[in-house]
């Protein structure tokens, strides 16, 4: 019986979570789960696993503190995941990863921790999946040549150029994916693919020039990765967050779901493109901001997380989202933080140069 702390239970990730556990009931038990301030749906789901209810900010933290797990799934929003990861992996517990956040701001710190407690970080973002079960086999790691990172273009793909008259609700109406707020706007300005290429980076060890994107609409490739020797591998299932979630949960197994497979004579034809990086700047952003020095990758997360929030309530623009992040970037410094707090001060002071953004 695999021992499991859920933290952000009663999200999209959390919730696709919770419907994994109650399929192999015999398989995981929740110990633990926590949320910000969904009380009423967090207790519900307490009594349901008989776990202990942790919420607010320091909630996530003392879930994995207070409790002794085999696995944390870490699916909260931006950076409140650092400090559980650090203290599960200082614990020797592994960590299933859904908030990308963490290793865009902090992913020095956190690949070292998880190379001191010798565990890997299993992903859960999809395309990550993907290439971590493409990598499954002895030495296949060693002959990488490329990533290939798909996205599915969200829903401005073919959308008039000028999107500053987009509103909230069209960039909350992802076509393919049914996801949390923050992480559809990501995806609209496709800031999330480029958040994707540095999680890429810190947990597979290629540098930016081998880690590519590529457009796939119908979002059934989830990633692929090239070998040296001209192969190359992908993953293929339909869109639904469950089948990555429960790999990451029985990482090196798999186990039966009662999904319907595949049926790729219905889904007749896969169309891929090249990404236009004219349409969506965050990504030659993201890229660029990877070279540039790990302080910026932290300012690049926070800003982000403020510029989507600034825009939700209507104060900014959806094309100033992408602009207030660069100018933030651009005015932080270039070095690397060396501690958490240190990580933490750069957030803040980022933050606070989002909000006063005009
Ligand atoms: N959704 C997807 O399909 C998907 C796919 C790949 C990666 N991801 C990543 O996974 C993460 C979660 O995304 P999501 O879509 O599931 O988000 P979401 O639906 O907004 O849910 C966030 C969850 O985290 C909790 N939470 C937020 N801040 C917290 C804090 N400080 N302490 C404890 N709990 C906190 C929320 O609690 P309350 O309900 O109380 O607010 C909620 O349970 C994000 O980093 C996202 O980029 C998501």
């Amino acid at each position: 019986m695999k021992r499991i702390i859920l933290l952000g239970a009663t999200g999209s990730i959390g919730r696709s979570a919770c419907d994994v556990v109650r399929a192999h009931p015999e398989r995981f038990k929740v110990v633990a789960l926590a949320v910000r301030e969904n009380l009423a749906a967090a207790a519900l789901l307490g009594r349901e696993f008989g776990a202990k209810v942790y919420s607010g900010e320091t909630g996530a933290v003392r879930a994995v503190e207070e409790n002794d797990a085999d696995l944390v799934l870490v699916a909260t929003v931006g950076l409140s995941g650092l400090s559980p990861t650090l203290t599960a992996l200082g614990k020797g517990m592994t960590v299933a990863l859904a908030t990308k956040e963490v290793l865009v701001a902090a992913g020095e710190l956190v690949t070292a921790a998880a190379s001191a407690a010798g565990r890997p970080i299993i992903p859960v973002d999809s395309e990550h999946s993907a290439i971590f079960q493409c990598l499954q086999g002895p030495d296949a790691a060693r002959s990488v040549s490329r990533l290939i990172l798909t996205a599915s273009g969200g829903p401005f793909l073919d959308a008039p150029l000028d999107l500053d008259g987009v509103t909230p609700e069209q960039a909350l109406n992802h076509p393919r994916w049914n996801m949390g707020p923050k992480v559809t706007i990501d995806s609209a300005t496709m800031m999330n693919k480029g958040f994707e290429i540095i999680e890429a980076f810190w947990l597979f060890g290629l540098p930016v020039e081998r880690i590519d994107v590529v457009v796939h609409p119908e979002s059934i490739v989830h990633s692929l990765v090239e070998f040296s020797d001209g192969a190359t591998l992908a993953q293929l299932a339909p869109p639904d967050m469950r089948v990555p979630i429960q790999y990451a949960f029985t990482w090196p197994e798999r186990l039966p779901a009662a999904r319907a497979p595949l049926d790729l004579v219905a889904l007749g034809a896969l169309t891929f493109r090249a990404p236009d990086e004219t349409r969506f700047p965050a990504l030659r952003l993201a890229k660029e901001t990877l070279r540039a020095g790990r302080a910026k990758l932290v300012a690049l997360s926070a800003a982000d997380e403020i510029a989507v929030g600034r825009f939700r309530r209507g104060e900014i623009r959806f094309g100033d989202i992408v602009r207030l992040v660069a100018d933030v970037v651009e005015r932080t410094e270039s070095r690397a933080p060396v501690s958490v707090e240190d990580v933490l001060a750069l957030d803040r002071e980022a933050r606070a140069r989002a909000a006063a953004w005009r």
